[in-house]
């Protein structure tokens, strides 16, 4: 079987690795031998051993009837949106690691491939190397998905896992570059944007209607620092960019941002570049799908099943509609929250102690400083509550006000 590869940078270069270091074992599962007839990429590689495999033409690709897959590994939804339609429409399959493109333009190129006779494959699109789109997709043929929770961004989670072990934002968001985990614009790591496009990949397959990451409520992760840190572990929580989505009779609640977790939640314990995804299903109960969850091989392994899958003809379809989800709106979403606020003295902390009737933690390093958890309320009772503690005499200012992610 002949593929091209669009897009030669960390992922497509890791498909042609992968695609050679496991051949044996590729063709064998394979059932036939897959050959890269041509990889499009602007720079030319010249001196590689790969170049006379390169195109600048897409026309080639897609006038070739022996292509039958072609990889898109171009990222984003502009060149890579217009590629992939035309490589369906010339009746080739698609794979494609791009979340975003899947994000946005799922429900319309599924129906393109349908009308086709092809396949579009994203595995690698949610979770790197995680086995993740084709079990979570399964399940869904015989359950129906409750809640899908997880950490789905290996950039955040590995800058988060640094700075708690005391290492600065911007050297943590440096090695992640260096190790080929972030975007090309890591605004979209560390801000969510790409967790949330994850986010509504999944929510998207479970209750077969297209969600739109626009509409979901995304927070990043640029401002926490080592005082929210420091009181997340004195409130028996860790600090994580988590997705956290749920499926509610009149709609679905999603949100991508910065969570406490419990330290007892499996959840807590997925560091560094690793991603956990929590899921629960009617009656399957809870599953948790773990690996890593961005980088070169991995992400690339991900993509090779897909082609293999097509080689061996061994597809299920893994599609929604283009019928719109109804995505609840934030203010109704009941969760507990930690809050930490600043007061101008100790007697200002013991007035607005008693009347939060709730425990604090306070800290040496922070002086004048209280946390606090909410119990389970929606976000328009807590800025009610905030409200509240502006007025007492003494306040200084919120500091932070954290969700906290509690499984149901
Ligand atoms: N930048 C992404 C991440 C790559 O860090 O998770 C994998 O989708």
């Amino acid at each position: 079987m002949k593929i091209a590869i669009l897009g030669f940078g960390v992922v497509g270069s890791g498909v042609a690795e992968v695609l050679k270091t496991n051949k044996s074992q590729i063709t064998k599962k394979a059932g036939q031998e897959i050959e890269i007839k041509y990889i499009m990429d602007l720079r030319d590689f010249a001196g590689e051993p790969f170049e006379h495999l390169m195109t600048k033409d897409f026309g080639a690709i897609e006038n070739d009837p022996e292509v039958e897959v072609v990889v898109e590994s171009i990222g984003g939804d502009t060149i890579a949106y217009e590629y992939t339609k035309r490589a369906l429409l010339s009746g080739k399959n698609v794979c494609t690691p791009n979340k975003a493109l899947i994000a946005k333009h799922g429900a319309e190129l599924f129906s393109i491939a349908k009308e086709r006779g092809v396949h579009i494959l994203f595995e690698a699109s949610v979770g790197g190397g995680i086995p993740l789109i084709r079990p979570y997709n399964d399940a869904l043929l015989t359950d129906e998905v409750e809640e899908v929770s997880g950490i789905l961004n290996g950039t955040s989670n590995y800058i988060l896992t640094q700075m708690m072990n005391g290492t600065s934002y911007e050297n943590a968001l440096k090695d992640a570059q260096e190790l080929g985990y972030a975007e090309q614009d890591p605004t979209a790591d560390v801000g969510s944007f790409d967790a949330c496009r994850k986010l509504a990949i999944m929510l998207s397959l479970a209750v077969n209607k297209q969600v739109n990451y626009e509409e979901i409520k995304t927070e990043g992760i640029q401002e926490i620092n080592s005082e929210d840190f420091a009181f997340a572990k004195a409130l028996g929580f860790t600090l994580k960019q988590l997705v956290n989505g749920s499926i509610r009779k009149n709609g679905v609640e999603a949100l991508a941002a910065p969570f406490l977790i419990p330290l007892s939640h499996p959840l807590a314990s997925v560091n560094d570049v690793f991603n956990g995804v929590w899921v629960r299903g009617k009656t399957t109960g809870n599953i948790m799908l773990y690996g890593s969850g961005a980088g070169k091989l991995p992400t690339a392994s991900a993509v090779v099943t897909n082609i293999v899958d097509i080689a061996a003809a061994n597809c299920l379809p893994c599609t929604w509609t283009s019928d719109k989800a109804n995505i609840l709106p934030t203010s109704t979403y009941a969760k507990r929250k930690a809050i930490r606020a600043s007061f101008e003295n100790a007697n200002a902390i013991s007035a607005v102690k008693s009347a939060i009737g709730a425990e604090t933690v306070s800290l040496p390093d922070y002086p004048n400083t209280i946390a606090w958890l909410t119990p389970l309320e929606t976000e328009a009772q807590t800025a009610q509550t905030l409200e509240v503690i502006k007025r007492f005499p003494g306040f200084k200012s919120i500091e932070r006000v954290m969700r906290v992610y509690n499984a149901e």
